[in-house]
C-alpha cells in the first residue's frame, strides 16, 4: 500500500496506485500519480523485477465470468466464454491449448489491450474495467511486462532504445535509463549488443530484447504468449530458464500461454483451454513429464 497526499488539501490516502483524483476534494491526483511512479522506479532501479506489493492480496489477477465475442459482419465468433481463473501472486502459470481456444485472447484481457464483451478482470483487485483510460495506461506501464511471440520490437530502434522505451513512459531520467537498460540486457545476455537494431539480432536475441523490455519497469506481473514458439530448442529453453528465474528471485507472476514441454515443466499450475473454456487446471506436481524424449513440444 502507497501513501499518496492530496496537493490541494493535504488529504492522505492509502492507494494501490490507482487514485487520479481526490476523495475528499477531487483535485486532480494525476501528477501526484506520476511521481510515485518515477519514484518508485527510482528505488528499485538495481532490480530487475518486483512484485512491489503495495497490496497483499492471495490473487494478483482474478477474472470473473470473462468472455469475448468477436463480431463480424453478421457472424459472431466467441473467444473466451465465462472464464473463471485465480491466479496467485508469484505463480508460474502456463495455459495450454490448441490453435484458436482462445489463449491469445486471455492475455489481451488480462493485459488490459482488449476489453471483454462480458464479465471482469481484476489486478490485484482493482476491476479493469473501472479504470480511465490514463489509470490503465498506468497500470500496464507499471505493473505488466508483455513479451510476445513475434518479439514485436520497434525494428528502427538499437536494442537499449527498445528496452529503455518504457522507461521513458514511466518518467525515467535518461541516467537511469541508459543505466538500467544495460543491467537488463547484459541479464539476458546481451550486454554486448547494446547498440544491435532488430535485424542485427538472431532471433533468439530479439526475443531475449523483448525479455529485457517486459522488464523495464519492474512489473509485478509478465504476459509471455507464446515466447518461445518462434525460436529453436536451445534458445527457447534459455528463455524458459531466464523465466523462471525471474519468477524464483523476485517473485514475479509469469503468465505464459506455451505449448513447449519445458515451459510447462517450471511452471506451478497449467491451465487447459478449448473452445474458449477452462477444460482443467493441472497442479505441476500431479503431473508426468519426460522430458528428455521431448524435441522442443510442439503439440
Ligand atoms: N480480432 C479478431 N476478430 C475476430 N475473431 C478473432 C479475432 N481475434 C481472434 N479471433 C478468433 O477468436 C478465437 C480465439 O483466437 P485466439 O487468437 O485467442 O487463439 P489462440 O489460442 O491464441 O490461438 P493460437 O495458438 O493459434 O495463437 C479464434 O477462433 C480466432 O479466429
Ligand atoms: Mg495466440
Amino acid at each position: 500500500m502507497a501513501k499518496i497526499e492530496c496537493p490541494k488539501c493535504g488529504k492522505v490516502i492509502e492507494t494501490t496506485g490507482l487514485v487520479t483524483v481526490c476523495p475528499d476534494c477531487g483535485a486532480d491526483m494525476r501528477d501526484v500519480m506520476a511521481e510515485l511512479a518515477r519514484t518508485g522506479t527510482e528505488a528499485h532501479s538495481g532490480t530487475f523485477a518486483r512484485d512491489d506489493s503495495m497490496t497483499t492480496h492471495e490473487f494478483i489477477v482474478r477474472t470473473k465470468g470473462l468472455t469475448k465475442i468477436y463480431t463480424m459482419g453478421e457472424i459472431e465468433v466467441p473467444a473466451l466464454r465465462d472464464v473463471e481463473l485465480d491466479i496467485k501472486r508469484g505463480e508460474y502459470l502456463s495455459i495450454m491449448g490448441p490453435s484458436g481456444s482462445g489463449k491469445s485472447t486471455l492475455f489481451n484481457m488480462v493485459g488490459g489491450l482488449d476489453k471483454p464483451t462480458s464479465g471482469t478482470c481484476f489486478i490485484e483487485e482493482v476491476d479493469m474495467a473501472q479504470l480511465d483510460a490514463f489509470e490503465l495506461a498506468w497500470l500496464r506501464c507499471r505493473k505488466i511486462g508483455y513479451i510476445f511471440q513475434t518479439f514485436n520490437l520497434i525494428p528502427v530502434m538499437t536494442a537499449m532504445e527498445n528496452v529503455t522505451l518504457p522507461m521513458i513512459f514511466a518518467g525515467m531520467s535518461s541516467d537511469e535509463m541508459l543505466e538500467r537498460g544495460a543491467m537488463l540486457l547484459d541479464i539476458v545476455g546481451l550486454g554486448d549488443r547494446l547498440h544491435h537494431k532488430p535485424y542485427e539480432l538472431s532471433g533468439g536475441q530479439q526475443q531475449r530484447v523483448a525479455v529485457a523490455r517486459s522488464l523495464a519497469n519492474a512489473p509485478a506481473i509478465i504476459l509471455a504468449d507464446e515466447p518461445t514458439g518462434n525460436l529453436d530448442l536451445q534458445t527457447g529453453k534459455e528463455i524458459i530458464d531466464l523465466l523462471k528465474r525471474l519468477n524464483a528471485e523476485s517473485a514475479t507472476t509469469i503468465i505464459s500461454a506455451t505449448h513447449d514441454l519445458k515451459m510447462i515443466d517450471v511452471s506451478d499450475r497449467i491451465v487447459h483451454i478449448r473452445d474458449g473454456q477452462i477444460e482443467r487446471i493441472d497442479e505441476r506436481a500431479d503431473i508426468d513429464i519426460e522430458i528428455g524424449t521431448m524435441d522442443g513440444g510442439e503439440e
